[in-house]
């Protein structure tokens, strides 16, 4: 399924390269600034939205992902440093990014506490942490839709979960949260977060 998953994943973004999905994504990248840690990269969707960063240190478990990134990683206008690590156990040292970008990620990563310690441990006090994600919708008939949905979603979609409350985490986390746009009545959300050290 993994397999199967991440060749379609790209075929499925596709039809939504033009639309308003594809701005949102690529507004928050543009944000991104200095030393760069991406989490979960996939087929590196946003590689190409990084403008204005030193470079960037991207990190990808699954290497059925990342197989479709390399074209990306050429044409990107920055340096793309490629790991394949997870979110939870991150290789870099104390303080070394500016800022963490994640993207569609925190609904798969099955330790999200533990990958919010690591972004935190490894981004510098007052970095920008950036995420664009969907989320469990806070509306009780449709909440309940996500939670029936998601034991099969999960199946078909490797991992994603369609209920996660993230913000809930990351408000938990400790991290700062500056700023949250809700999109598509809630169901996605753009989430700037500052780490305070
Ligand atoms: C839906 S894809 C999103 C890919 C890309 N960020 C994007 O915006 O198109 C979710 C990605 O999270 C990755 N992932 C799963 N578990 C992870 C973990 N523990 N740490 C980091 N990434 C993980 C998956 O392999 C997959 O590439």
């Amino acid at each position: 399924m993994t397999k199967l998953f991440s060749s379609l994943y790209d075929i499925a973004m596709k039809p939504l390269e033009k639309t308003r999905f594809e701005k949102i994504r690529a507004n928050l990248v543009r944000k991104a600034e200095g030393r760069v840690l991406e989490i979960g990269y996939g087929t590196g969707a946003n590689f190409r939205y990084y403008t204005n960063v030193e470079r960037v240190d991207a990190i990808e478990p699954n290497p059925e992902m990342s197989k479709h990134a390399k074209k990306r990683i050429k044409k990107s206008r920055t340096t793309i440093y490629t790991y394949q690590e997870k979110a939870e156990q991150l290789s870099f040292p104390n303080d070394s990014f500016d800022t963490v970008v994640a993207t569609l990620v925190f609904c798969t990563i099955p330790e999200p506490e533990k990958a919010l310690e690591e972004i935190r441990r490894t981004s510098k006090p007052g970095a920008k942490i950036l995420l664009f994600e969907h989320v469990k919708v806070d509306q009780k008939m449709v909440g309940k839709t996500q939670d029936a949905l998601t034991p099969v979603w999960k199946k078909v979609c490797d991992g994603c979960h369609l209920n996660r409350n993230t913000l809930h985490t990351l408000k938990q986390s400790g991290l700062i949260i500056e700023k949250v746009t809700p999109y598509y009545g809630g169901l996605f959300l753009t989430i700037e977060c500052c780490n305070p050290g």
